[in-house]
């Protein structure tokens, strides 16, 4: 899907159910399931065993998801010198590609090479990187993910403090008058959705919450959904 083509959420925030949580023997029933069911969008978690201490999809898993599904399919990258891989990855099906300011040294290089491959750019921070390193690429960021665990594995719990930062990306983009998104990926359930949402997140990822619903992903993703429109006027936690 060419970037220019890539659909706006559709309501204020939308959900994008990260396949790390579904069952790798039957991605295809997974991708499935969710068509229909108010996922926007698929994330997609590739791990290098490197930058992180787990092995997940590459490109192989990417181009058989494609032809498995007409969502848009958003990768997160977690691997050491991403650079290298844009053109297989884009190749291979994807629609938006995340890579980690931590092992981007030319960030903004790497950001504009994703776009100049029709894909949507996305930059990712650990909690532990401050929230400025990514001012300076916003404007060729067509999406911001602050990781709200410490990324690498699935059923953590969400770091509190990291929605500090999303308030803060939040004013700073909205100060500069930018359309970049923010998304929050790790422990989102909901019982923090709203919270994320309140901080300024638009796009929530979610693994465990929406393929450990009892009911089926389906219900997972209604399950946020409906979290988030009935929460009151929630606050983020103190820092
Ligand atoms: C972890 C991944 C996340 C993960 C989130 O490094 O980036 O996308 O799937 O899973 P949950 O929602 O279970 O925290
Ligand atoms: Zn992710």
């Amino acid at each position: 899907m060419p970037r220019s083509t890539w659909p706006a959420c559709a309501g204020a925030v939308c959900i994008a159910p990260s396949l790390l949580a579904a069952d790798f023997g039957h991605l295809a029933d997974a991708v499935h399931a969710l068509e229909g069911a108010g996922a926007e969008r698929l994330h997609v978690d590739v791990m290098d065993g490197s930058f992180v201490p787990n092995f997940t999809f590459g490109t192989d898993t990417v181009r058989a998801l494609r032809r498995e599904t007409s969502l848009p399919l958003e990768l997160h990258l977690m691997i050491r010198e991403p650079e290298r891989h844009l053109e297989t990855f884009a190749a291979a099906g994807a629609d938006g590609i995340t890579v980690h300011q931590e092992v981007s040294p030319h960030l903004h290089r790497t950001l504009s090479a994703i776009r100049a491959l029709d894909c949507r750019s996305g930059a990712a921070i650990n909690p532990s990187t401050p929230v400025t390193e990514l001012h300076d690429v916003l404007d060729i960021c067509d999406l911001a993910l602050v990781m709200t665990i410490n990324p690498g594995f699935g059923g953590q719990r969400l770091i509190p403090h990291t929605l500090h930062k999303v308030a803060a990306l939040r004013a700073e983009i909205a100060r500069r008058g930018l359309s970049t998104e923010i998304e929050v990926d790790g422990g989102v359930d909901v019982t923090n959705a709203a919270e994320c949402a309140a901080a300024g997140a638009t796009v929530l990822v979610a693994g465990t919450a929406v393929f450990g619903h009892g009911d089926g992903p389906a219900a997972g993703v209604g399950a946020i959904v409906a979290a988030l429109s009935t929460a009151g006027s929630p606050t983020i936690p103190p820092q």
